[in-house]
């Protein structure tokens, strides 16, 4: 028998100030579209932004429903907008922040189960590691180098040869 150990190594801001101008940047437009959301049920606002490699942005924001279920996460509002707007370019950096009922911001929140695995082949189609920036308007901000990182032992395409 052998044991196996799964870890990778990210970066721990204190705060989005200790981030570089373009980090810092992004992260804050992520916060201003969590202001666009559509959250009536979980008062939870959920806001993303891509940096593609084409240079531009994409954003994305949680759309909520009655039927709870049929409610999209940011992450996935903004996979499905960038892959309309701009085909086949892949993206570079999400920065992901939000705000909770009470206006409170101030940790990092990471991407839902679904969402990683929608990043998860995101990133195999277009071949391109997405760079993740997680944090709140202030506190640790967590910077983490690809996607897939996020889910070990991930089911993709391959399995099904
Ligand atoms: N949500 C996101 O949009 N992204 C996440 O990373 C976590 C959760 C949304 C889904 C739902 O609209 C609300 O936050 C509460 O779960």
């Amino acid at each position: 028998m052998n044991q196996e150990q799964y870890s990778f190594l990210f970066e721990v801001y204190d705060s989005p100030d200790a981030l570089n101008a373009d980090d810092r940047a992004l992260l804050q437009q992520a916060y201003e579209t969590s202001a666009i959301s559509y959250a009536p049920y979980s008062h939870f606002h959920v806001g993303a932004v891509a940096k593609l490699t084409n240079g531009k942005t994409i954003v994305g924001s949680n759309q909520e429903n009655a039927s709870y279920p049929v409610g999209i996460c940011a992450e996935r509002v903004l996979l499905s907008a960038a892959s309309s707007v701009y085909p086949g370019v892949p993206i570079e950096t999400i920065a992901i922040s939000y705000y909770n009922e009470s206006g409170k911001s101030d940790r990092p929140i990471s991407p839902c189960g679904i969402c990683r695995q929608t990043l998860v082949e995101y990133e195999r189609r277009l071949g391109h590691p997405i760079r993740l920036i997680l944090g709140g308007r202030e506190g640790k901000i967590y910077v983490i180098p690809q996607s897939s990182l996020l889910l070990p032992f991930q089911f993709t395409d391959e399995d099904m040869k």
